[in-house]
């Protein structure tokens, strides 16, 4: 299937992006794997008919909104990212008119429609220097809590978070990662700014899921405990052999990501399809606060 997939992807010049949580064997097949903000990134510049983006459908849309020539398919159209979908463009709406002094930032878990509402994108990787170069007193931070939260230590801005949550790092709890502390007293322990406030304070770092990454590989340390879902943690292993890498306890899935199977990327690109597509007058609205984002790092 592998093969298959090679093939295809040659004949019709597609390329396909990976996000860091999918499954080992659609990471192999990938031309690039990434954190949100390299995908977003590498969809900008890739030169291909079609790209194939194994990830959940914010991630695609981002990818279509900066190419809205180009054809984005997603093997599985129904991988949504529930944390995306807790916010509206009703809620939205409502915040601006209660707070209309401030700027909307949203994290790139949106869907496009609440994109187009909002003054610029952030994503984990670079959600302080977004929220650094703005100078409004007010910001409406959406949709993650803990997110919010946690950027609003680093920033004199007043933060209002909307009540959003990833129910993955939302299991990680505190006497699991005190436990595994304890367990690997010389490891270092990593952690996504999505886990709650209590798992933040017992880590050595906190990082976008790629930054994890980076952490890893300039560290002195051996030995990391990973507080974000598994699919990173396995290509962790696979790049990084000479290091040892855990779960902060019990291993966490998003159920979400990992509905892409390989068999699914092979009919995508065959069959060409799920196409993404949205309507055009959001796709150009939601454009700008997503290049606002790019130019900011
Ligand atoms: P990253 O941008 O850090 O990869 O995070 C995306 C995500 O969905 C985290 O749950
Ligand atoms: Fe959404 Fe959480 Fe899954 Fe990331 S891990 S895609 S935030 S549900």
């Amino acid at each position: 299937m592998k093969e298959e997939i090679l093939k295809i992807k040659q004949k019709k010049k597609a390329v396909i992006l990976a996000h860091n949580y999918q499954r080992l064997e659609v990471q192999e097949i990938a031309d690039f794997i990434g954190d949100s903000f390299e995908l977003a990134r590498k969809a900008r510049e890739v030169d291909a008919e079609i790209i194939v983006f194994c990830g959940v459908i914010f991630m695609a849309e981002m990818a279509k909104i900066l190419n809205p020539d180009k054809k984005v398919l997603i093997p599985r159209i129904d991988a949504r990212c529930p944390m995306a979908d807790m916010v509206t463009v009703k809620d939205v709406s409502e915040l601006k008119k209660k707070y209309p002094d401030a700027i909307v930032v949203s994290y790139v878990n949106t869907n496009a429609d609440v994109k187009a509402i909002s003054d610029i994108c952030c994503t984990s990787a670079n959600a302080l220097k977004v929220v650094n170069s703005l100078d409004s007193e007010k910001i409406i931070f959406l949709p993650d809590e803990n997110l919010a939260n946690y950027v609003s230590r680093f920033v004199k801005n007043e933060i209002i978070p909307f009540k959003g949550f990833c129910y993955v790092h939302k299991r990680f709890q505190y006497d699991e990662v005190k436990k595994a502390k304890d367990a690997h007293p010389d490891a270092l322990l990593i952690v996504h700014p999505e886990c709650d406030p209590d798992i933040i304070a017992l880590a050595d770092e906190v990082a976008s899921t790629s930054g994890m990454i980076k952490i890893a590989k300039n560290s002195n340390n051996k030995k990391f405990l990973i507080g974000t879902e598994e699919g990173l943690i396995h290509r962790m292993r696979k790049e990084i052999p000479d290091k040892e890498f855990y779960s902060a306890g019990t291993s966490k899935m998003c159920h979400n990501m990992k509905k892409i199977r390989i068999e699914d990327v092979y009919e995508s690109l065959l069959n060409e399809k799920e196409e993404v597509i949205i309507d055009r007058e959001i796709m150009d609205r939601a454009k700008k606060p997503l290049e606002r984002m790019l130019e900011v790092v």
